[in-house]
C-alpha cells in the first residue's frame, strides 16, 4: 500500500512539474521564432542620420551599419551653394552610383532593415540607391527614415522602392529632431 502511495505521488510530482514546464518551454519557443532580425543601416555626411540611426539600434536591438563612401565627402563636396560641387552633381545625375566601402557581413540573416539618409534636393543621396542595388533584398522588409531641413521623406520613396527589388518597402518616416521615446514607438511598430 505504502509503495502504491509512493508511486502514485512520485507520479503527481512528475505531471505537475511537466504542467508546468512544457507550455513555458512552447511560449520561449514561439518567442523565439517570431523574433525579426534587424539591421539599422544609415549614410550620414554630417552626423544628423546617425544620431537617429542610434537611437534605432537602441530601440529595436539592431545591428548597426554606416555607409561609408569609397571617397569621402568633404564640406566642398557638400557645399550645395555651388551648382558644381560634388553632391549637387551626383544628385542631379540619375544614372550616378557613387562607390560604396565595404559590405555588411550576411545580409541574409536580416528580416527588418531601417534605412536612413539626409534629404539632398529633396530625394534620397544616390549612394543609397548603390546600396539597394548592391544586395539580393528579395522578401526583406526595408524602413526608410531621414533627416532633412524640412523637405521631408516623401520625395525619396520612389528612388527607394525602384531601387528595392523584391523588397517590401513600409512607408517612411522624417525623424529630425524626434525624441527617443517617438523614435522608440514607430520603430517598435515596424518590426511588429
Ligand atoms: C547637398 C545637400 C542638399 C540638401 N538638400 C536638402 C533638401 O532638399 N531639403 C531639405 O530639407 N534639406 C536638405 N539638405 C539638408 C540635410 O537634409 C539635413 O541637414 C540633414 O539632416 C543632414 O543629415 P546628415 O547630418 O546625416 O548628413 C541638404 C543638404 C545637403 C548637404
Amino acid at each position: 500500500m505504502r509503495k502504491r502511495i509512493f508511486w502514485m505521488n512520485l507520479l503527481l510530482v512528475f505531471a505537475l512539474i511537466m504542467g508546468l514546464a512544457l507550455p513555458a518551454a512552447n511560449v520561449s519557443a514561439a518567442r523565439k521564432a517570431k523574433k525579426k532580425k534587424v539591421l539599422v543601416v544609415y549614410f550620414s555626411a554630417t552626423g544628423t542620420t546617425k544620431g537617429a540611426a542610434k537611437k534605432i539600434k537602441k530601440a529595436t536591438g539592431g545591428t548597426l551599419y554606416q555607409i561609408k563612401a569609397a571617397k569621402p565627402y568633404t564640406s566642398a563636396d557638400l557645399n550645395y551653394d555651388n551648382d558644381n560641387c560634388r553632391a549637387n552633381r551626383e544628385q542631379n545625375d540619375e544614372t550616378v552610383r557613387p562607390e560604396i566601402k565595404g559590405k555588411v557581413k550576411n545580409i541574409r540573416k536580416y528580416d527588418v532593415i531601417f534605412l536612413g539618409y539626409p534629404i539632398w534636393w529633396g530625394k534620397e543621396p544616390k549612394i543609397i540607391r548603390t546600396f539597394l542595388e548592391s544586395y539580393n533584398l528579395k522578401g526583406k522588409k526595408i524602413v526608410p527614415f531621414c533627416t532633412s531641413g524640412g523637405s521631408g521623406i516623401s520625395g525619396s520613396m520612389k528612388g527607394i522602392k525602384a531601387s528595392a527589388k523584391g523588397a517590401k518597402v513600409a512607408k517612411g518616416k522624417d525623424l529630425t529632431d524626434l525624441s527617443y521615446k517617438s523614435v522608440k514607438k514607430w520603430a517598435e511598430s515596424k518590426v511588429k
